[in-house]
């Protein structure tokens, strides 16, 4: 890797796309060259920096040490293994991957370790899980995490730019007195609404697809399928910055100071927590912050191994584009990247 390695950002036009783009620029990656890609739509287009939009292509996927996917998951399903059997590894920002087995689900300061095992696709967690984890991660390793009871607060942003319009379409004809169009991101009206409806339902589950990620991902990340899970994930008019009420149940005694002491003292997590001085965290001031803010730690009024906590944090951010550079840092520091291209690479797929 002596000129730097060769990157390819796919799904670069997208609001993840453009801060990964921003985040390897800001963060000094070392990159040889980065190479944009993005749907048909886009071909041509300037992004700015001399990048100029790119189709993907049999072609077009060779040469890469790495490619970092935000362009969803039909799209990562089928460029994310090419990319990895051309000798690139793959940092994917959909769900596409996520629970597969022999692909890593990793948290930069919870479970780096993982990326040692990765076959050419490493997945970057859904945004609520990863705040959450960053937070969870030193209260489980002091107590252990019996039990957890999850309220979301979810942003616009993350449903896509589309969805971000809408809302703000929505609150400029409401506060005119005019008629909204047809909601198109949502099955209601986002606008000054809260709908117990992120994600989608499949057929015949109560649940909600962005409630099982939430579930199964926090336990393959924390390591440990034991722990107990309830989830409803709330979609709010929020533009951006996902909040979460999480209550959280212990196997053994931890105290509220304790918490504290121990989210003080974890990597990526600032905490913000006095009440009487209104001093908690808010979605508008965690964004564009790569922190997970922590507040309202308190013990549970009805359990005496429970806490609460206010978990905040930037959804585009470390909730995506950020934790997917910090994976690239890692993967380069490791010497995980440029040694596939050679190799015979066994894709995950
Ligand atoms: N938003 C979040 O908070 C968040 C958090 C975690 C993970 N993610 C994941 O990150 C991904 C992108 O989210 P986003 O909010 O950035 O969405 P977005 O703003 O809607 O951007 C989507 C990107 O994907 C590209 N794309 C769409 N279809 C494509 C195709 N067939 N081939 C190549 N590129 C294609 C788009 O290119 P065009 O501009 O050409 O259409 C655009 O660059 C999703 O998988 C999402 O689940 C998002």
């Amino acid at each position: 890797m002596s000129n730097g390695y060769r990157v390819a950002v796919v799904g670069a036009t997208g609001q993840v796309g453009t801060l990964l783009l921003k985040l390897l620029r800001e963060r000094n990656f070392p990159a040889g060259e980065i190479v944009a890609f993005a749907s048909e739509r886009s071909v041509g287009r300037e992004l700015g920096g001399g990048l100029v939009v790119q189709g993907l292509g049999e072609q077009a996927v060779r040469g890469f040490d790495l490619a970092i996917f935000s362009a969803g998951g039909s799209t990562s399903g089928e460029w994310a293994p090419r990319f990895a059997e051309a000798g690139a590894v793959v940092v994917d920002n959909s769900s596409r991957w996520r629970m597969n087995e022999d692909v890593p689900l990793v948290v930069a300061e919870v479970n780096a370790d993982a990326l040692q095992a990765h076959r050419g696709i490493v997945a970057n967690p859904n945004c609520s899980t990863m705040q959450m984890v960053v937070a969870l991660k030193p209260l489980h390793d002091e107590a252990g995490i019996e039990r957890l009871v999850i309220s979301t607060y979810q942003a616009v942003s993350g449903t896509g730019k589309r969805a971000v319009d809408e809302l703000l379409d929505q609150s400029h004809a409401l506060l005119h007195e005019q008629a909204i169009s047809t909601p198109e991101s949502y099955a209601h009206q986002i606008a000054f609404n809260a709908l117990p409806h992120a994600g989608s339902f499949a057929a015949g589950d109560d649940h909600t697809d962005e409630e099982r990620k939430l579930i199964n991902e926090t336990r393959k990340i924390l390591g440990d399928p034991s722990i107990a899970i309830s989830a409803t994930c709330v979609r709010v008019p929020v533009v951006n910055g996902h909040s979460e009420a999480v209550n959280v149940q212990t196997r053994r005694e931890l105290s509220p100071e304790r918490a504290r002491e121990l989210l003080d003292a974890a990597p990526g997590v600032t905490v913000l927590d006095d009440p009487d001085a209104a001093l908690y965290p808010l979605a508008i001031d965690a964004t564009g912050r790569d922190d997970v803010f922590v507040g309202r730690i308190r013990r549970d009024a009805g359990h005496e191994r429970a806490l609460d906590l206010w978990i905040v944090a930037d959804n585009l951010r470390k909730g995506a584009a950020t934790n997917a550079v910090q994976l690239a840092e890692l993967l380069a520091e490791r010497g995980l990247l440029g040694a596939r291209a050679d190799a015979a690479a066994t894709p995950a797929a």
